[in-house]
């Protein structure tokens, strides 16, 4: 098979990582007889700040045709960052029905986790996130400005269709693993977004008799991801939800650095998107060091969601053989003083032994 791949690096440690990964990615493809060809993109803060756009008006025509996209991240210290996430990752991931944000947290044998007594494998689930709308719906506004009586609307937006296309999924998942669900909700509070998230968690769940549930309130969530990570599964949120918690997943599982993340068309009519969950992190960006780990997962899941298991799975289980050894080269965030560049070429040998 042969697919054609976007490559959005955007800016900051977003460019370092996607740099190191895009040849392994390609290589590992090769050597399961799999063609891939990329295309590059300089969207991004840097086109905003010379052009005034963070992508061309045309950018989802451009993307259209591509079997999937490989994104970095965005986020630059001179430019807002509801500009640059507006200007985007969020056109992409709403204009191509991405409503699928899955994100697994594992622990790697050899990764120490924040958390005492946990072990290689001892943590892992997934969270399915809704990444089309909830909180992240672009509704609202601002009025009265610099006035005393300045007002700030933000609208919370959920609709059936895009909440059953993140919920069926979950579901599915989750009769294919351990055939648990977390449905984290805040519904005491949220009297109508989120009263009809969990009415339709119950509906779904009706063609999952299989699936054990069990409702968190996503504050109740926070702590039972520090307190008891091992007991989770499958975890379905919205977005805001999900954002803030898979930040916390990649925390417990060691680092955000080793965070992959998806944003999955279920319907395959548009290109699925695929990036670490970090951002471009201003604090470590053009020193070399970040940890590129996190992108070769996320390359992982690209090609299980294109169907090449035999790739998706040499690549995870490099990374998983690279952290399980002692002896290999590590990037600070996980306890060493590598370069990103030596982790890739690393994993270059772990791949082809
Ligand atoms: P961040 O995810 O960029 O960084 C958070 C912390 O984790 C920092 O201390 C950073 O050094 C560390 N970290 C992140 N990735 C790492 C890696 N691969 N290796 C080693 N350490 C790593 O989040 P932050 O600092 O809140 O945001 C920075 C910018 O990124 C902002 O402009 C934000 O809007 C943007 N952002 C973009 C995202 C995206 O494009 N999808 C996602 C999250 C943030
Ligand atoms: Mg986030």
């Amino acid at each position: 098979m042969s697919y054609d791949i976007a490559v959005i690096p955007g800016d900051g440690i977003g460019n370092e990582v996607v740099d190191a990964v895009e040849p392994l990615l390609v290589d590992a493809a090769a050597a399961h007889g799999v063609d891939v060809a990329t295309t590059w993109f300089d969207w991004g803060s840097q086109r905003y700040l010379d052009e005034g756009s963070m992508m061309p008006e045309d950018g989802l025509d451009r993307l259209e045709s591509f079997d999937a996209i490989l994104l970095g991240a965005v986020g630059h210290p001179d430019v807002p960052d509801h500009v640059t996430l507006r200007g985007l990752r969020l056109p992409i991931t709403k204009g191509f029905n991405q409503h699928v944000c899955k994100r697994p947290s594992h622990l790697f044998e050899g990764v120490r986790s924040p958390l005492r007594g946990y072990e290689g494998g001892d943590i892992d689930f997934v969270v399915y996130r809704q990444n089309t709308e909830g909180e992240y719906a672009d509704v609202g506004g601002r009025e009265h400005r610099g006035f005393g009586n300045e007002v700030a609307v933000q609208a919370s937006v959920f609709t059936r269709e895009a909440t059953e296309a993140v919920v069926r999924p979950a579901f599915e998942a989750a009769s294919e693993r351990d055939g648990k669900l977390t449905n984290v909700t805040k519904s005491n509070a949220q009297a109508h977004g989120m009263v009809f998230w969990d009415d339709i968690v119950a509906e779904v769940s009706e063609e999952y008799p299989d699936v054990e549930v069990e409702r968190l309130l996503v504050d109740a969530a926070s702590m039972d991801f520090v307190r008891r990570p091992d007991e989770f599964d499958v975890v379905v949120a919205s977005n805001l939800f999900g954002d803030i918690l898979t930040d916390l997943g990649g925390g417990i599982m060691g680092s955000l650095g080793l965070a992959p993340s998806t944003n999955i068309d279920p319907s395959r009519e548009f290109p699925s998107m695929f990036e670490p969950v970090h951002g471009s992190a201003f604090d470590i960006m053009g020193q070399g060091i970040a940890n590129p780990l996190g992108t070769v997962l996320s390359g992982s899941l690209m090609f299980e969601h294109l169907g090449e298991d035999a790739v998706a799975e040499a690549l995870w289980g490099a990374v998983a053989d690279q952290l399980a050894d002692p002896d290999a080269p590590r990037t600070a965030d996980i306890g060493g003083d590598a370069k990103t560049v030596a982790v890739t070429d690393d994993l270059c040998d772990h791949l082809t032994e």
